[in-house]
């Protein structure tokens, strides 16, 4: 159930479970606490802490359930191909539209992130000017920087997944160490005053005279995307040594690490500085550094982040190609880009998602691509726990590596707290979703559905 067919292009099977925590880990602290703190502080305050740990736990539900569905169906595409399996192709389909949104603009915005730290480096060391590092919505042209980015992690990925996810290793240790350093230098400043007001725009999310809107959950909404890529481990079915034992470890270790991350980051952050002072910086931590007069310590920050935030592209450029994969190698894109190389990679695919994100991450600004991936991201969570809910309905005793503890209490958990957080996001990113749902439903009925009627081995 739900594996690939024996006709259907084959991937490498070389990861285990080291490999699957460096990945989710790689993948889920990048942008969220490096940049994504600062705007979170702005529309929730200090508050900002109860919003990390409120989208946290919505996160570690999703994650429960999606471990079982890692264990239980082993396929290329996570929440696609769980969906597909337990509710069908159409709503398979949906779901998948949702993840190439996730993926694909999860690798769009952690690019034009690193080139917001990596711009002025470029700009001082070698002249580059500023327009050409810029999306006109910043008062460039393009931003060059970000795409040029995505296209050396598209070949990185292209030498071979091992080889990439060992590299990536070493970067998760690189950027944890700056971390440390950062929690090392700020814990000592914590003064509760800076606490307080602690909730000064209360705790839903109510649009503010600037037009902005704040609150713990409208904090919580974006902040979400900061715990988000362990499901990037599950896509990794197919290429899994022992899927049932190395996936649900992978998705755990790396989510439960990444908490206690975040919460004691977050609590130096705070404690140590007024929030005001770093709210929407797009260098919040490093910001923080220097304004306790550690210059050195923010300086190492900074270049950590430009050299350390290509490994939440990686595992995301991964999920999405992955993604690209399922779909197509069952039909609902078109099948001749399902074709892999001598070395397991789907090469066309890969050069699909670079032409994709790196359009995207040319012309686009990072907050409102952050706000969307969540969309993405929040459908596809709620869908997996559904299914998982439904799984256990209707196979009670199929084989399941990881069983959701207390699945009853945190699928619908699950569930209700990815709605909240949906509802919970800015007006316009919900009608933007809706379009693209739109857009996804006509793509389905105008040529997916049947050009998957016409495939014999889906
Ligand atoms: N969790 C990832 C980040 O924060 C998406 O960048």
């Amino acid at each position: 159930m739900g594996d690939a067919s024996p006709t259907s292009p084959a991937l490498a099977r070389n990861l285990s479970w080291p490999h699957l925590i460096a990945m989710g880990v790689g993948a889920i602290v990048g942008t969220g606490i490096l940049t994504l703190i600062g705007i979170g502080a702005d529309k929730a305050g200090p508050a900002v802490l109860v919003s990390f740990l409120i989208a946290g736990f919505v996160c570690a539900c999703a994650a429960l359930c999606y471990a079982e569905m890692a264990s239980t169906i082993n396929t290329s595409g996570s929440a696609y191909g769980y969906t597909r399996t337990v509710l069908g192709q159409t709503i398979g389909w949906i779901i998948g539209w949702s993840l190439i949104l996730e993926y694909s603009l999860v690798v769009s915005a952690v690019a034009v992130s690193w080139s917001g730290y990596a711009a002025p480096l470029l700009h001082d060391w070698l002249g580059v000017p500023m327009t050409l590092m810029n999306g006109p919505h910043a008062g460039g042209v393009a931003n060059i920087p970000a795409l040029v980015i995505i296209i050396a992690v598209a070949g990185l990925l292209l030498m071979g997944t091992s080889k990439s996810a060992t590299f990536n290793m070493v970067l998760v240790a690189v950027k944890l160490s700056a971390l440390a350093l950062f929690v090392w230098f700020a814990l000592p400043h914590f003064d509760t005053a800076n606490l307080v007001p602690f909730s000064p725009y209360g705790f839903g999310s109510t649009m503010s005279d600037d037009g902005i809107e704040r609150g713990i959950m409208a904090a919580a909404a974006i902040i979400f995307s900061a715990f988000y890529g362990f499901d990037a481990i599950a896509t990794a079915g197919e290429e899994t040594k022992n899927p049932k034992r190395d996936l649900p470890i992978g998705i755990m270790g790396s989510m439960v690490a990444c908490a206690l991350i975040y919460v004691v980051i977050a609590l130096a952050a705070l404690g140590s500085t007024p929030f005001l002072t770093f709210a929407n910086s797009p260098e919040p931590l490093a910001l923080i550094l220097r304004l306790i007069e550690q210059p050195g310590a923010a300086h190492f920050l900074a270049v950590t982040a430009v050299i350390t935030l290509p490994t939440v592209i990686l595992a995301f450029f991964y999920g999405q190609s992955r993604v690209f994969f399922a779909l197509s190698r069952d039909g609902l894109l078109p099948r001749a880009l399902a074709k892999v190389s001598a070395k397991g990679a789907p090469v066309r695919i890969t050069l699909f998602t670079v032409v994709v994100v790196g359009s995207i991450s040319l012309f686009l600004p990072l907050g409102e691509i952050v706000a969307l991936a969540n969309a993405g991201t929040l459908v596809a969570f709620s869908a997996v726990a559904l299914c998982m809910l439904i799984l256990r309905v209707k196979k009670p005793d199929m084989p399941r590596g990881f069983r959701t503890p207390l699945a009853w209490v945190i699928g619908p958990v699950s569930i209700a707290g990815c709605l909240y957080l949906l509802v919970s996001l800015p007006q316009k990113t919900l009608m933007w979703f809706i379009i693209w749902n739109i857009v996804g439903i006509a793509v389905y009925f105008l040529y997916s559905r049947r050009s998957a009627a016409r495939q014999p081995s889906a």
